[in-house]
């Protein structure tokens, strides 16, 4: 039996979009998911939040999943801007990205921060996908291995087991540059990912890492065929439908 976790294509449309783009893009992968009939993956949707209803009516009832890109780690409160998981999950989510370079960049949010928001997101019954990655500086210094296997430690919440938890190695040197990792470098940051979270997490062989930075459908099959890669989490590229359709096809 084959034991590798089900492949899971995500797009993060991050701060991109509007109502009716929403629904031409999120329709026609509605059309595509529908029509495949089968699919080898699961599909995942995160626009930004006020784009999230025009999204889901689009989805219809196609296996597409919606997910947030961001959520706060308290459940309510005084916090202009925010949002919590359980609206997130309210409002149709089953996931939501933490931890993404540009969030631990922008807004300073440490491991801490980061497992707080992993642990609201599982709270309100939401799979995290908890973003690490290295920056070129570090890469060049010999240390990716080490910063992201310590950032995966210092992000994911105690108790969290493979369903519950969705790990996204995303170097911040390839996000958006159309740089990537060579595959020998992919494989064994995953690997190394892969053992880190051997005993701090549940069923660790079958939890998913995506990886992401720069994949586009001309990289997707090389990718999405490494050992310990079980999907991918696209920026620019889930802009596209037959972009993004392409690379859940290279699954
Ligand atoms: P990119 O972004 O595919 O545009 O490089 C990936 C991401 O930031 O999640």
């Amino acid at each position: 039996m084959d034991n590798t976790p089900r492949p899971l294509i995500a797009g993060n449309w991050k701060m991109h979009g509007s109502n009716a783009f929403a629904a031409e893009l999120a329709g026609s992968l509605s059309d595509k998911v529908s029509n495949a009939g089968h699919n080898s993956f699961d599909m995942l949707l995160c626009p930004p939040a006020p784009l999230m209803g025009s999204t889901l009516a689009a989805i219809g009832a196609a296996s597409i999943a919606l997910g947030g890109q961001d959520c706060h780690s308290a459940e309510q409160g005084a916090h202009t801007g925010d949002i919590s998981a359980g609206m997130l999950a309210d409002a149709g989510c089953s996931y939501v990205i933490v931890g993404h370079s540009e969030r631990r960049a922008d807004h300073g949010e440490t491991d801490d921060v980061v497992m707080g928001k992993a642990a609201a997101a599982q709270t309100a019954g939401l799979a995290p996908i908890v973003c690490v990655g290295e920056t070129l500086d570090q890469r060049d210094a010999g240390e990716a291995i080490e910063v992201v296997t310590s950032q995966v430690v210092g992000s994911v919440p105690d108790g969290s087991s493979a369903g519950t938890i969705v790990i996204a190695y995303e170097p911040v040197w390839a996000i958006g540059t159309g740089r990537t990792p060579t595959a020998v470098d992919i494989e064994k940051v995953h690997g190394a990912i892969r053992s880190a979270i051997d005993g701090v997490i549940g069923n660790p062989g079958q939890v998913r890492l995506l990886y992401g930075g720069s994949v586009k459908a001309g990289n997707a099959e090389e990718i999405l065929a490494l050992e310990n890669v079980n999907g991918a989490l696209v920026g620019g590229a889930s802009l596209k439908a037959e972009e993004f359709w392409a690379i859940a096809q290279a699954c």
